[in-house]
C-alpha cells in the first residue's frame, strides 16, 4: 500500500485509541455512557450524576450526590477576576470568544504557583477536583454572558436549587417551571460525552503534551465553537429564521440545495441512519412546544426534517432538536453553543484525565505535497562561505 493510499482525510474511520468512557453504536444507533444508554441516564437522572458517571465510572450513591452537589455549589459563583475578564471582552464578540476567555483565567489562578510546565499536569485527584471546579464554574459564565448582552447584571446562585435548576436562575433570574428544568436536563446529559469528536479530539491531542487540563479545555472550546461541530446548534436557529414557516420549508429547501449550502443540524460523521441522541431530544423539544404553547415551532421543525431526509436521505443529529429547544427556553441564539460547553466540559475532563492516566503523544505523520527541494537565491552555505572570503570570524 503505497502512504497515499494510507491517508484518511479527517481521520475518518481511524480508531485513533481505547476509551472506557462512551461508546457511539452507528449500527444500533445507540449511545452508551460508561455501559448505560443515554436515554435512560437522561429519563431517570440529575446532571450532576451524569457527571459523577462520566468521572468515576459508576453512578454515585446518595452520598457520593450529595457530596458532588455540595462542592458543585461551593464552586459556582463567579469569582472577581473571571468576571472582569469577561467584561473585558466586546459586547459584540461572539459569547464563545468569553467562555474560551473566562476558562482561560480560570486556569492560570488554577496553576498560579506552579512555576514549571513540568508541573503543570498535577495529580489525578487534582484533575479530579478540577473537573468538577469548571463543571460548577461554568453556568455562571454563559448565563452572565448572555445578562450583560441584554444590558443586565449577573445573578448570583441559589443554593437551594439543584444544577440545572439553578442555571435556568442564573440565566433569567426568575425560577424555571419543573418542565423547563427537565427537559434542560436532560440536554445537558444528551451534550456530556460522544467519545472522540473532534473538540474531545483536540482536548487529548493537547493533555497527550502533558499540558494541564484548563489549557485542553481550552482548545476544546475552540474546535467545539466551528459551525460544522458545535456550532450547528445556533446555525439550526438561524436556518429557522430563514425559513419562517413550515409552508416554505420546500422552496426554501430548493434553493439551498441549488447553492450547495449544508444545512445544519443535519448529518454525522459516526451515525449514518440517525442520531442516537434525537429521539430523547426531540421529545424534550415536544414537551417545550405544549409548555409554551408553540405548535408552529413543531410543524417547521416536522416540515425540514421529512423534506431533507426525503430529498437527501441524511438524518438530524443533536443540534437539529435542542437548537429550537433552548430558543422556545428563552437563550438567545447565541448562547446555544456555551451551553453546550456548559455541558461537554464533562466528557472532555474525563477524556483528558483517561489520557494522563495511559498517556501516549499524538503526532500523527503526513504526507508532503509541497515544492521539490530548492534553494535561496544566493545563498552559499557555510562552508563554501570560508572557501570563498577565507574570512570565518564573520559568519553566522
Ligand atoms: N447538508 C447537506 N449536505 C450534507 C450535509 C448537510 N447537513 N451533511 C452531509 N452532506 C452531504 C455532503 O455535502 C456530502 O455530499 P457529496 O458526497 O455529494 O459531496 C456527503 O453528504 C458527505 O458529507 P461530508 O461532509 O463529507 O460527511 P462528513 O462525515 O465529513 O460530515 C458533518 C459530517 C457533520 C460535518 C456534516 O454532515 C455536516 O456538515 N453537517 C452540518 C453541520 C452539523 O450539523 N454539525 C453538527 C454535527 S453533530
Amino acid at each position: 500500500m503505497t502512504e497515499q493510499e494510507q491517508i484518511r482525510k479527517g481521520l475518518a474511520g481511524v480508531v485513533a485509541d481505547e476509551t472506557a468512557i462512551s461508546k457511539v453504536n452507528p449500527e444500533t444507533n445507540s449511545l452508551l455512557y460508561r455501559g448505560y444508554p443515554v436515554q435512560e441516564l437522561a429519563a431517570t437522572q440529575p446532571v450532576e450524576a451524569v457527571a459523577y458517571l462520566l468521572w468515576h465510572g459508576e453512578l454515585p450513591s446518595d452520598e457520593q450526590l450529595a457530596e458532588l452537589r455540595r462542592a458543585e455549589r461551593e464552586h459556582r459563583p463567579l469569582t472577581a477576576a473571571v468576571q472582569a475578564a469577561i467584561e473585558l471582552v466586546p459586547l459584540d464578540a461572539h459569547p464563545m470568544d468569553e467562555v474560551r476567555t473566562a476558562l482561560s483565567v480560570l486556569g492560570a489562578a488554577d496553576l498560579a504557583g506552579v512555576g514549571s510546565v513540568l508541573d503543570a499536569v498535577g495529580t489525578p485527584e487534582e484533575n479530579l477536583a478540577r473537573s468538577l471546579r469548571l463543571f460548577a464554574a461554568l453556568p455562571a459564565i454563559v448565563a452572565y454572558g448572555q445578562r450583560r448582552r441584554r444590558g443586565q447584571l449577573p445573578v448570583p446562585p441559589r443554593d437551594d436549587l439543584d444544577y440545572a435548576a439553578n442555571f435556568l436562575w442564573m440565566a433569567f433570574g426568575e425560577e424555571a417551571d419543573a418542565v423547563v428544568v427537565d427537559a434542560f436536563n436532560r440536554s445537558m446529559i444528551l451534550y456530556a460525552e460522544h467519545s472522540f469528536n473532534a473538540s474531545t479530539f483536540t482536548a487529548r491531542v493537547i493533555a497527550s503534551t502533558l499540558s494541564d487540563l484548563h489549557s485542553a479545555v481550552v482548545g476544546a472550546v475552540g474546535a467545539l465553537k466551528g459551525p460544522l461541530h458545535g456550532g450547528a446548534n445556533e446555525a439550526v436557529l438561524h436556518i429557522f429564521d430563514e425559513i419562517g414557516e413550515a409552508e416554505n420549508v420546500s422552496a426554501w429547501l430548493d434553493e439551498a440545495l441549488a447553492n450547495k449550502r449544508k444545512i445544519m443540524g443535519f448529518g454525522h460523521r459516526v451515525y449514518k441512519r440517525g442520531d442516537s441522541r434525537v429521539p430523547t431530544m426531540k421529545a424534550a423539544l415536544d414537551d417545550l412546544v405544549a409548555h409554551y404553547d408553540r405548535p408552529d415551532v413543531a410543524r417547521l421543525y416536522d416540515a425540514l426534517e421529512s423534506e431533507f431526509v426525503a430529498r437527501k436521505g441524511i438524518y438530524p443529529n443533536l443540534d437539529y432538536p435542542s437548537g429550537p429547544a433552548y430558543n422556545l427556553i428563552g437563550f438567545d441564539t447565541v448562547t446555544f453553543t456555551p451551553l453546550f460547553v456548559a455541558a461537554r466540559v464533562v466528557g472532555w475532563t474525563a477524556h483528558i484525565m483517561e489520557q494522563y492516566s495511559r498517556n501516549a503523544l499524538i503526532r500523527p505523520l503526513s504526507l508532503y505535497t509541497g515544492h521539490e527541494e530548492r534553494h535561496v537565491a544566493g545563498y552559499v552555505p557555510d562552508d563554501a562561505a570560508e572557501h570563498v572570503s577565507g574570512r570565518p570570524e564573520e559568519k553566522g
